[in-house]
C-alpha cells in the first residue's frame, strides 16, 4: 500500500485497459515544428519524448501507438531533427492529446549551426509550453544518466517543467543489471524537484513496459481532468 498522494508504482487491470484504450486508436502526424513560430496552436495537452539522440524517442512513439513506421527511426542519430507532433485521428478517450517526438540532444557528429538550432528549440519548447503536461525523458538503460541528461534535468527543476525517466532498450540488459540501474536512478533523482518519482523500464523491441507506459499517460491525463 502506497501513503495518500503518493504515486504507486502497480497499475490496476482497470488502468492497463484504460491506458491499452487510450492509444487504441489511429494515430496520425499532424504537425513538424523547426521553429518556435512554427509550433502548432496550444490547442491539447501534450506530452513530449526527450532524451539524447538515438535513444529510442521514435521507437517509443511506435512501440506506445502500435504503429511500425509512424514516427521515422534510425541507427544512425541525428534522425529527428523538429518537433513532430501526433495526434489520435479518431477515438473520444484520446482526444485532446498529442504526443510530441523531439530531437536528439547531445550529438556532436552534426554541423554545429544544425545542432545550436535543434538545441534551442528544444531549450525553448521545454521552458515555455504551457499545454506541456509532461515530459519523458528518455535513458539508455546500459548507459545511464549522462552530462547532457542532467543539463536538460536541471533545466526542467528550473522551470517547474514535470518530467518521468523512462528507461529504454531493457532488453539489451540483464535483469539484475537493469534492477541495479532503476535503484540508481531512483538515488539520482530523489533530489530533483520537478522529477516524478518512478522510473518506468521499456523496450520498444521487445514491448516490455509499454502497457504500463501507457497506464502511467492515462494516470497523468486523469489528474489533469
Ligand atoms: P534521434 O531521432 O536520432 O534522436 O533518435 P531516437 O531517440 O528517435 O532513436 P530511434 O527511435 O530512431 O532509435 C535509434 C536506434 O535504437 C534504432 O536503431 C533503433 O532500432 C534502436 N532501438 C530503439 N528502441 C530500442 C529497443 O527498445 N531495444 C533495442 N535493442 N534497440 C532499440
Ligand atoms: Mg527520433
Amino acid at each position: 500500500m502506497s501513503g495518500a498522494g503518493e504515486p504507486d508504482s502497480g497499475f490496476s487491470d482497470a488502468e492497463i485497459e484504460a491506458g491499452r484504450r487510450l492509444f487504441a486508436g489511429d494515430w496520425q502526424f499532424a504537425a513538424a515544428a523547426g521553429a518556435l513560430p512554427a509550433l502548432p496552436a496550444m490547442a491539447t495537452t501534450e506530452i513530449a519524448f526527450a532524451g539524447r539522440s538515438n535513444v529510442g524517442k521514435s521507437s517509443l512513439i511506435n512501440a506506445l501507438t502500435g504503429r511500425r513506421a509512424l514516427a521515422r527511426t534510425s541507427s544512425t542519430p541525428g534522425r529527428t531533427q523538429e518537433l513532430i507532433f501526433f495526434e489520435s485521428a479518431q477515438g473520444a478517450a484520446a482526444a485532446g492529446l498529442a504526443l510530441v517526438d523531439m530531437p536528439g540532444y547531445g550529438y556532436a557528429a552534426a554541423p554545429k549551426a544544425k545542432v545550436g538550432a535543434w538545441t534551442r528549440l528544444i531549450h525553448d519548447y521545454l521552458r515555455g509550453r504551457a499545454t506541456l503536461a509532461r515530459v519523458y525523458l528518455l535513458v539508455d538503460a546500459r548507459r545511464g544518466l549522462m552530462p547532457p541528461d542532467e543539463d536538460i534535468l536541471a533545466r526542467l527543476d528550473k522551470a517547474a517543467v514535470s518530467y518521468q525517466v523512462v528507461l529504454t532498450k531493457c532488453d539489451a540488459l540483464a535483469a539484475a543489471a537493469l534492477a541495479e540501474r532503476l535503484a540508481e536512478l531512483r538515488t539520482q533523482l530523489a533530489r530533483r524537484p520537478a522529477a516524478y518519482p518512478i522510473v518506468l523500464a521499456t523496450s520498444a523491441e521487445t514491448g516490455s513496459g509499454i502497457a504500463e507506459l501507457r497506464a502511467t499517460i492515462h494516470r497523468l491525463l486523469n489528474e489533469r481532468r
